[in-house]
């Protein structure tokens, strides 16, 4: 065979692998968005038929459009409504006769960037606690139907339970865009038949990015890693506390390790939707490689200019220096509540990873993923490269991920200006969920600021900017 035909043969093999990569992306995408882990009256419910009210719902045996009052309800509640207006990660499933409203995981795993709607993407705007609030109304009121029969209690016992749990003023989140992983250790004090303390830090965080995860998994699950990967079942950590018993998760396992292994491991990096100035990139290269990639480790691509995936390492939280509350929640408490419980042939720690640090984070599709940092409290790129002083103490949450608060010089959340900073300042004093405000419980923007970013001249932040935008 001559040279040219061998070229063509090859790079006819490149092209149908690149398509490949895509290609598995978007199915994995389509089987993420109809996941849901509700199996035999378990999982994370609702009062079942409440959602026959809805017109957005995913439902068993085809859906309605939703209208002007679904998206009212999105928007306040923080689900992320598609274009062709229906709650993202939320079911109607049908199940001895009823409709049982079901939150699946896209509910807080896919969101909004930029307007642009991402699998796998953490959801900024939802609002956990004001869910929580306003479904424990609405089921104490239908409480007279309770008695009428008992797959209707049992469900209807259950979702009560996690209504309150995810409302309880003492643990849960404090702002839209947070979700309080204290939740979970809920579950481990129910286990046990035991009330959980009502002084629990909540730790809060947003819900992270999920591509990549399959060769993160290994290095450990969690912001922090103490969650050891070898059996998959932590990821179900935060359905686990809308569950009534560990037999939920046995039941659902095999479903989980598919979901890590060939859906959330297929998901790519969403790309960067406006221009990008190629002029900065190269410099900004060199500067990711000089001073991010000793921590957030290298960012190859495959022939076909696909990510390389790789593990990231946890850094000590004495240099990150970032937000503690986090790390104090899962402990060395949280790890004798799982010995001791039902559980504990599934779920196992990695215990030097306890008390330590932060993962850094592989910065693939980086852009997308404002505000920053494991407790959202920065709202863009470029407020990371300035003294922690010198960035905002307020910004807003609300429509987080559309494109008119997308900020595409500083990439990420658009933030105050002088007028409303003032203003809004007030609010949050007095506690607007809605609005992000440092000087809250587990909310600090200190850290991840390292002396050398204050030699920096304005076109090296750009220029690092730029390269972000293309990873
Ligand atoms: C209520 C919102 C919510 C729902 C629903 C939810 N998750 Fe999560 N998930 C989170 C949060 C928050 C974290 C981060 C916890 C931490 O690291 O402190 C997380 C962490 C994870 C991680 C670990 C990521 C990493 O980088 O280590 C995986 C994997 C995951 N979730 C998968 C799932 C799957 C699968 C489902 C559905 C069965 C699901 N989640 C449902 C909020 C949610
Ligand atoms: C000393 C190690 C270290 C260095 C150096 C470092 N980082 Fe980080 N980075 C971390 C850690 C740890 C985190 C996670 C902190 C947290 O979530 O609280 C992080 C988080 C981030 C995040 C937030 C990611 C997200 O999804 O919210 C961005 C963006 C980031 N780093 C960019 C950079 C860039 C750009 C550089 C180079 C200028 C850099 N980092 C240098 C350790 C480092």
């Amino acid at each position: 065979m001559n040279l040219i035909g061998l070229l063509l043969i090859l790079s006819l093999c490149f092209s149908a692998t690149a398509m490949d990569r895509q290609d598995l992306h978007n199915k994995a995408e389509q089987e993420f968005f109809n996941t849901h882990f509700f199996e035999n009256g378990r999982g994370a419910t609702i009062t079942p038929n409440i959602s026959l009210f809805l017109g957005g719902m995913n439902r068993d045996g085809g859906s309605r459009q939703g209208g002007v009052l679904d998206a009212w309800i999105a928007r306040q509640y923080g689900f992320t409504y598609t274009e062709d207006k229906k709650f993202l990660g939320v079911f109607g499933v049908k199940y001895k006769g009823m409709e049982v409203g079901v939150l699946g995981c896209t509910a807080c795993h896919s969101g909004k960037a930029a307007g642009v709607i991402v699998p796998g993407l953490g959801n900024k705007t939802i609002d956990v606690k004001r869910i929580g609030r306003e479904v424990e109304r609405v089921q104490r009121a239908l409480r007279i139907f309770r008695d009428t029969n008992d797959d209707f209690r049992y469900i209807y016992d259950k979702a009560l339970n996690f209504a309150n749990v995810i409302n309880d003023e003492n643990i849960g989140n404090l702002t839209r865009g947070l979700v309080p992983d204290s939740v979970i250790k809920t579950f481990f004090y129910r286990d046990l038949g035991r009330q959980y303390p009502s002084d629990m830090p909540r730790l809060q965080v947003k819900a992270p990015h999920l591509w990549g995860f399959a060769e993160k998994r290994p290095a450990g699950i969690f912001y922090d890693g103490i969650a050891n990967g070898n059996t998959y079942a932590w990821m179900f950590g935060a359905e686990l506390f809308a569950s009534d018993s560990a037999e939920h998760l046995r039941a659902v396992l095999p479903g989980l390790i598919h979901m890590a292994d060939n859906v959330l491991g297929n998901l790519l990096p969403p790309k960067y939707p406006f221009e990008i100035k190629e002029e900065r990139v190269t410099r900004g290269r060199a500067i990711a490689e000089n001073r991010c990639f000793g921590c957030h480790g290298e960012h190859n691509r495959d022939m076909q200019g696909y990510p390389i995936y790789e593990a990231p390492k946890v850094i000590e939280l004495s240099k990150v220096k970032t937000d503690a509350e986090r790390m104090q929640g899962f402990d060395l408490e949280l790890e004798r509540l799982v010995e001791e419980g039902s559980l504990s042939d599934l779920l196992y720690f990695n215990r030097e990873n306890i008390g330590k640090g932060y993962f850094a984070p592989k910065l693939w599709g980086v852009w997308s993923r404002f505000p920053y940092m494991h407790n959202a409290s920065i709202p863009n790129l470029y407020e990371i490269f300035k003294k922690p002083s010198e960035r905002p103490i307020v910004f807003d949450m609300m429509d987080a991920g559309e494109e008119k608060r997308f900020d595409k010089m500083k990439v990420g959340l658009t933030t105050y200006n002088q007028r409303e900073y003032r203003r809004a300042l007030r609010k949050a004093e007095r506690g607007d969920r809605d609005i992000y405000y440092t000087k809250r419980v587990g909310h600090s923007n200190s850290g991840h600021y390292f002396s050398w970013m204050a030699n920096w001249s304005e076109e090296d932040k750009l220029d690092l900017i730029e390269f972000l935008k293309t990873l």
